[in-house]
């Protein structure tokens, strides 16, 4: 296991700064004043693990990575209990997508110990900087890039993994409002034997267009179809869907060419427990219509870190749009979300052992 070398910023942001910063939080756009970095090199391995003041990193114009693009990353949350205590959520299962990524990018895997080690250590430094109550938390954004000075196309021999924090709000600026989704009927994510499964900056660089034309059409988040028919319905730009029919019953996608999200993992088992039963199952845009014509599809929401579970309203696409249900967050997108909630800031058991302390 990596022994990590901890290095104080000398220069912290003041407490009344960052109370004064907290009182307005987004998404992404604070950081806290660490961050931890590890490097791994073809003849040594990892090693330097530290934990040491956030600073910008010194590229060089040949760097891999700016060239194509071997980068990945995860998302997950440290949040703070009523009592003080710090948690992260199912971290093992980051750890376990992170390497599931980097071999799918010929990237070196990082031990789970060791990936974890990074967390723990950053958390526990920047402590003060996970918020407390009112949904904000901790963001974190583990990543790992090539960082070789070479310009053939083949994986790199040197790769940088750091892990920055950001305290967070809400992820949709509108708050707990349902949200709207724009279907691209021209623009795919991925392809049978892509990288859907994996988490590469490449995927997000690739859904921007259609992010954007969503954003044309008043909307939040784009909503991904297969790439060979253009018929099923995949993931959110940066969230998986569920959809809640009037039976009481969900359906959600299978895994294969989507991120296997380990909210929606946890949302499998959460309806498990509530009795709720769900289809992993391909579901047709055609039989989503069809659906929400009948009155059959009561409720949709998006899941995922960043978005915790948000409650669809509206979609729209290329000759309409359809409202789901009545519009509103649905009976069911609640009682999940708060299921999840509850778990995450310790108000109800963490009866599935989700939550690792820190
Ligand atoms: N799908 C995509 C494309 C994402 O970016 C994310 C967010 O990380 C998810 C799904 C949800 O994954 P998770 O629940 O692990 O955050
Ligand atoms: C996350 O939820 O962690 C993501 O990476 C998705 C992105 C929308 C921020």
């Amino acid at each position: 296991m990596l022994e990590f070398e901890i290095i104080q910023n000398a220069n912290p942001m003041t407490e009344a700064d960052r109370a004064l910063a907290f009182q307005n939080l987004g998404f992404g756009t604070l950081f806290s004043d660490h961050m931890a970095v590890i490097h791994w090199s073809a003849d040594k391995g990892w090693h330097s693990a530290q934990v040491t003041a956030r600073a910008p990193f010194s590229l060089d114009p040949a760097s891999s990575v700016l060239h194509y693009a071997q980068e990945i990353f995860e998302g997950m949350k440290a949040y703070r209990a009523a009592d003080g205590k710090v948690v992260l959520f199912r971290p093992d299962q980051n750890a376990k997508r992170f390497n599931a990524s980097a071999r799918r990018l010929a990237m070196p895997e990082l031990p789970e110990e060791d990936f974890l080690a990074a967390i723990e250590k950053l958390v526990a430094v920047d402590r003060k900087w996970v918020p407390e109550g009112n949904g904000g938390s901790l963001y974190l954004r583990p990543f790992m890039f090539a960082n070789e000075s070479f310009l053939g196309v083949r994986p790199s021999k040197e790769y940088i993994f750091c892990v920055i924090a950001s305290p967070v709000g809400p992820y949709f600026k509108g708050g707990a409002k349902p949200v709207k989704i724009w279907v691209s009927e021209d623009y795919t994510r991925a392809a049978v034997g892509g990288t859907g499964a994996a988490k590469c900056g490449g995927n997000y660089a690739a859904s921007l267009i259609a992010q954007a034309e969503a954003g044309k059409h008043g909307c939040d988040q784009v909503l991904f179809l297969d790439a060979a028919e253009r018929k099923w319905i995949e993931e959110l730009g940066g969230m998986n869907i569920f959809f809640v029919f009037n039976d009481g019953s969900m359906v959600t996608p299978p895994l294969g060419t989507i991120l296997p999200g380990i909210t929606r993992n946890s949302i499998l088992t959460l309806a498990k427990d509530n009795n709720i039963a769900v289809q992993e199952r391909p579901y047709a845009f055609d039989e989503l219509q069809a659906d929400a014509a009948s009155g059959r599809l009561v409720e949709a929401f998006a899941c995922g870190t960043a978005a915790v579970v948000a409650g669809i309203g509206e979609l729209k696409h290329r000759s309409g749009s359809l409202t789901i249900g009545t519009g509103e967050t649905g009976a069911v997108t609640t009682l999940l979300r708060d299921k999840l909630v509850g778990i995450q800031t310790q108000a109800l058991a963490d009866s599935h052992g989700w939550l690792h302390s820190i």
